[in-house]
Order: structure tokens, then sequence, then C-alpha cells
């Protein structure tokens, strides 16, 4: 069946190499008190933050600067820089970088108009409600998590080793600069790293046994195709401008939305990687594209296998005259393929230090304590059960 939905996606977006002219422009928009927000310092060594300064002084407004915002983004970052929009009346936000600087600057600006603590946002168990935030703009440096372009952000709480996410229309961005060659620079470990975060986020929606629309279901295999051609290429040309913003636009459209189309299901291998994430401080790229190809394993049965055999044949070009069941095996050997040896991530979790210790609380954790209604409901034994089969 075909739910009813809303689709609302209302972020200006400026993409391409000769942008940035505009970026005062959009800034005064909302006022004159500028919050530059942004990481350890890849945006000094690639110039960007030199002019971007430029086209702030330049349109007669106030710099305030918050830096060091770390990947997999800490509260304290947050509660920092909502203090210093409170002290300096900041008017509007500017985040440059990646997801994770995108998304701390959206808690900021939460914070910034409210008593709360922000981790009251972000704390399952309280939910605070999100009615107002800053204006955000932000300039995109490498293309993951679509947060450019999304109403959500996903932040880690040490003391608590939580990593935990939160929607809400108030965070969308007012705009983005998406300029390609902004991501020249990003690593061909990042890259791959974006590339398979992108590849989960539409898994995450395209897996669906219905509430599928045909169109979005084509859109989605487009996507997918996007990636595997161009992220090898931007791995080897860093500097290829048609690999590089193919892979930028895709990775705003694989999750602003658009793809939903009324589907209701709960993602699936996020939860899981964000617990990973919550205690090991890894990549959440690098995680999702360890767990992918196993949930995939889990959930393949008689039930389900048409999703398979659709992905397989329409993505991977799979011969559609052998048995479903060799289909589906195969789309997985494909996926894993390209995930682990085209993007040469590596494949199992004691590759990236993880051991069995935690894995009963982060399956509970994952599943929220009760049944993760996702492709396949799972439970706290069956998320266990996927780590498992990470292990090699
Ligand atoms: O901190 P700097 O110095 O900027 O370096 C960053 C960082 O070390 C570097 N980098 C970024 N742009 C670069 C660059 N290096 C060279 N050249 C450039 N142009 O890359 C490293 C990783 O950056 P980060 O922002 O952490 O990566 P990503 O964009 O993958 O963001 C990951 C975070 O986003 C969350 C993840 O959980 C994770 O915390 N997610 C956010 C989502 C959302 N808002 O919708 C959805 C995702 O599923 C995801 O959960
Ligand atoms: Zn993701």
């Amino acid at each position: 069946m075909i739910n009813d939905f809303i689709y609302d996606i209302p972020v200006r977006v400026y993409f391409g190499r000769d942008q940035l002219k505009n970026l005062g422009a959009e800034l005064k928009k909302h006022g004159t008190r500028v919050l530059m927000t942004y990481g350890g310092g890849s945006i000094k060594r690639m110039g960007l933050y030199d002019r971007v300064v430029k086209e702030i002084k330049a349109a007669g407004l106030e710099l305030f600067e918050l830096s060091g915002i770390e990947p997999n983004p800490r509260i304290g970052s947050v509660r920092e820089g909502a203090r210093m929009c409170k002290q300096h009346n900041i008017d509007v936000l500017l985040a440059v970088g990646g997801g994770s600087t995108i998304d701390a600057t959206k808690f900021i600006a939460a914070g910034a108009c409210s008593d709360l603590d922000p981790w009251d946002f972000l704390d399952y168990s309280k939910q605070a409600p999100i009615e107002k935030a800053l204006p955000i703009v932000t300039i995109l440096t490498l293309a993951a998590t679509g947060s450019e372009m999304d109403s959500g952000g996903v932040i880690s709480n040490p003391e608590t080793k939580d990593k935990n996410g939160r929607l809400a229309p108030a965070l969308l961005p007012k705009a983005s600069f998406l300029d390609p060659t902004n991501t020249f620079t990003v690593s061909p470990y990042q890259t791959a790293c974006g590339a398979a975060d992108m590849m989960s986020h539409i898994i995450e929606v395209y897996f669906n046994m219905n509430q599928d629309l045909y169109m979005l279901d084509c859109f989605m295999e487009g996507l997918m195709k996007t990636i595997i051609k161009y992220a090898p290429v931007a791995m080897k040309e860093p500097e290829n401008y048609e690999a590089r913003a193919n892979l930028m636009w895709t990775s705003s459209w694989a999750i602003n939305g658009f793809v939903d189309g009324g589907k209701q299901l709960a993602w699936s291998c996020h939860p899981m990687e964000h617990e990973l994430s919550a205690i090991y401080d890894i990549t959440h790229g690098l995680g999702l594209a360890i767990l992918t190809p196993r949930w995939m394993k889990y959930c393949l049965d008689e039930t389900t296998v048409s999703k398979y055999v659709q992905f397989g044949v329409n993505v991977f070009g799979i011969d559609a005259s052998l048995e479903p069941m060799q289909i589906a095996n195969l789309a997985i050997e494909k996926l894993s393929d390209f995930l682990f040896n085209t993007l040469g991530l590596k494949s199992t979790l004691p590759e990236v230090g993880i051991d069995e210790t935690h894995f009963a609380v982060m399956a509970r954790k994952s599943v929220g304590g009760g049944t993760l209604h996702g492709f396949k409901p799972l439970q706290q034994a069956d998320v266990e059960q996927i780590f498992k089969m990470c292990m090699q």
C-alpha cells in the first residue's frame, strides 16, 4: 500500500563552484551577528576558512567562531556553542564542515533559544520539545550524512556513553552551499566511509516489503548506482569534479526525505551503528559498512527474498533468470565486494578494535529495550546475533 505523505524540504541549495559570492547576502537575511562553527582545522588547510571570512567581512557582518567540533560530535561542544550564542547575541549560525560540525550546530541553534541543557533534547527519556532554533546556514565539505539538507542530528555524550539522534523541523538549515571542489581534499578513507553512509541511508529505506512507490524505488536504485560508479573514481582522482559533484548531490538526496514517500518503518543498521560509535568512537560509515551485509544476510528468507532480487538485478545487474535465493546471496556478495574490496573498508569488528564485551548492552540500546520495527522486526537477541556475525 502506498501511504499518504507530505513533501516539504525548504532548504535553499547553492550548488557549484562559484556560489560563495552569495554567502554574505544569504547570511544577511537572518541577521548581522554570525557564529561560524567548524572542526579540527581541515577548512584552514584547504583555504576555505580564509575565503569564508573574506565574504563575511565584505558583507559587513560581525563574526564569532567556535572551532574544534569533534568527529562524532560531543555534547560539550554543543553546550559551549549555545553559551556563546547567548553571550554574543548571535543571529545566525554558519556551519562549515562535514556532518559532525553541521549536527553539532543544529543543537547549538536549539540550545541558544532555550534555558534547558541541550542534552535534554537528545536524552531519549526526556525528548524536550524543539520548537525554536537560530537560523542555520551550512557550507558542506564532506559528502556523506546529508545533514546539509535534513532536519536531524546525532550527538555523543561521553559521560553516559550514549550517541543519540533527534529530528525536528526547526533544525533544518535555511540554506546550504554545496561546492564539490570543497570535497577535493577529503581523504580516500573518508570518501569511502561517506559512500558507505549514503549507501546505507538508501538501503534503510529501500529494503521495505510494502509501502513501495515504484518511482521512488527507481530513484533510489539510480542513487545507489551513482555511488557505486563515482566513489571509486573520487578515491583515485580526488579532484575529479564530476565524481565529487555526483557524490555530493547524492548525499543530500539520499536522506532529505524525498525517498521516504510515506514509508514509516524504522531504520535498522543506523541504531546498531550509533551504539558502536558511542562506545568505540569509530567512523560512522565504517561501522555501517561492516553491519549492513550481515544484517541483510540475517533478514533474508522466503518472505523477503523478492526485495533482494530487485536490488541485485536493478543495482548490480545480476542475471534475473537465476533462482531468487541465488540472486539474493549474490547481491549481498556484490555489496560486500563493493564495500570491502572496491572501497577498501575493513570488514570485521575485531579489525576496528571491537570485541564482544559490550554486545549485550549495545544490542539492548539499539532496539530501545524492546523491538526495532524495521525491515524485519529485531529484538536484542537478533542484534546480538548480527554483531556476532560481524566478528569474522
Ligand atoms: O574536523 P575536520 O578538521 O574538519 O576534519 C574532518 C574529520 O576529521 C574531515 N573532513 C571534513 N571535510 C574535509 C575533511 N578533511 C579534509 N577535507 C575536507 N574537505 O573528515 C573527518 C570526518 O568528518 P565528520 O564531519 O565527522 O564526517 P561525516 O560527515 O561523515 O559526519 C559523521 C557524523 O554525522 C552523523 C554520524 O553519526 C557522525 O556523528 N550522522 C548524521 C546524520 C544526519 N544529520 O542526518 C545522519 C547520518 O546517518 C549520521 O548518523
Ligand atoms: Zn548514516
